[in-house]
């Protein structure tokens, strides 16, 4: 399919964090190539293979569980970019364990690299969206945060927790013309995924590209009508 009558975003400036994970790395490919300047952030150094140019800023070790290094990094990235006009918070983390194996420990990290990171990332780019009189926010939630499975708790939980953030903040921001979606995948198909389920159909999962594609869509005009939606993205899961 054509990019070209896909969803545009020429000249739009749009920050991405967890920006060089599997996910990251190739949203930030897709919004480029439909024309935004697109700053990946991350606590992590940008890996070796991944290359900075005139549409993709990379800036690592970016803790998005510290609020103040996080107001910072935004900022500077507004000043580089020229102003921002959409977030998507693509930082996270899974885990599997039971509740009788677990520990509690494991609900705090979740809460910390799903929900926390978000709420974080949505405060430091505000009053940036709100200079410019308009916006996008997609977060990043999870299918099962519908209906967790055994071992799901802790990331259902927290990315629940995604859910009605986007729900919240859609509802305070409807005057400010600045939406606030979450897509909620099942499986992505990352290598992390094949190797953890070698023996699946990984045919039926989301691929990084459609799901940037689906993100995409929500970040451009024709998303403009969108608010508060948590939208399954799953695929043939
Ligand atoms: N993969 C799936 O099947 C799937 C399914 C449903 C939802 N999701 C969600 O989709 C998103 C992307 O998934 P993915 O597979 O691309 O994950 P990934 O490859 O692990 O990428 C996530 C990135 O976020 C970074 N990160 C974690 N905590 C951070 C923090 N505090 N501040 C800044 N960056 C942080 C990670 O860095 P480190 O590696 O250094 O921690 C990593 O680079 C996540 O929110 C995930 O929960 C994924």
């Amino acid at each position: 399919m054509s990019t070209t009558l896909s969803s545009q975003l020429q000249g739009r400036h749009i920050i991405v964090t967890g920006g060089f994970g599997a996910l990251g790395r190739a949203l930030g490919a897709v919004l480029a190539e439909r024309g935004a300047r697109v700053a990946l952030l991350d606590v992590a150094e940008p890996p070796a293979g991944l290359q900075p140019n005139a549409r993709l800023l990379l800036r690592g070790g970016v803790d998005l569980n510290d609020g103040a290094a996080s107001v910072a990094a935004f900022d500077a990235a507004a000043d580089v970019l020229g102003g921002v006009d959409a977030l998507v918070n693509v930082a996270g983390g899974f885990a599997w364990e039971t509740l009788s194996g677990g520990s509690v420990a494991t609900w705090d990290r979740m809460y910390e690299m799903n929900l926390r990171t978000a709420v974080i990332g949505a405060q430091a780019v505000l009053p940036h969206l709100k200079a410019r009189g308009a916006g996008r926010i997609v977060n990043i939630g999870a299918l099962a945060s519908q209906k967790a499975g055994g071992g799901m708790g802790a990331y259902a939980a927290a990315k629940a927790g995604v859910a009605r953030l986007t729900e919240a903040l859609a509802e305070e921001l409807k005057g400010d013309a600045i939406t606030v979606n979450a897509v909620l995948p099942s499986i992505i198909d990352t290598p992390a995924n094949r190797a953890a389920m070698p023996d699946a159909d990984c045919t039926r999962w989301v691929s990084p590209q459609a799901l940037a594609g689906v993100i995409a869509f929500l970040l451009s005009d024709e998303g403009a009508p969108i608010t508060g939606a948590c939208l399954p993205v799953a695929g043939r899961v």
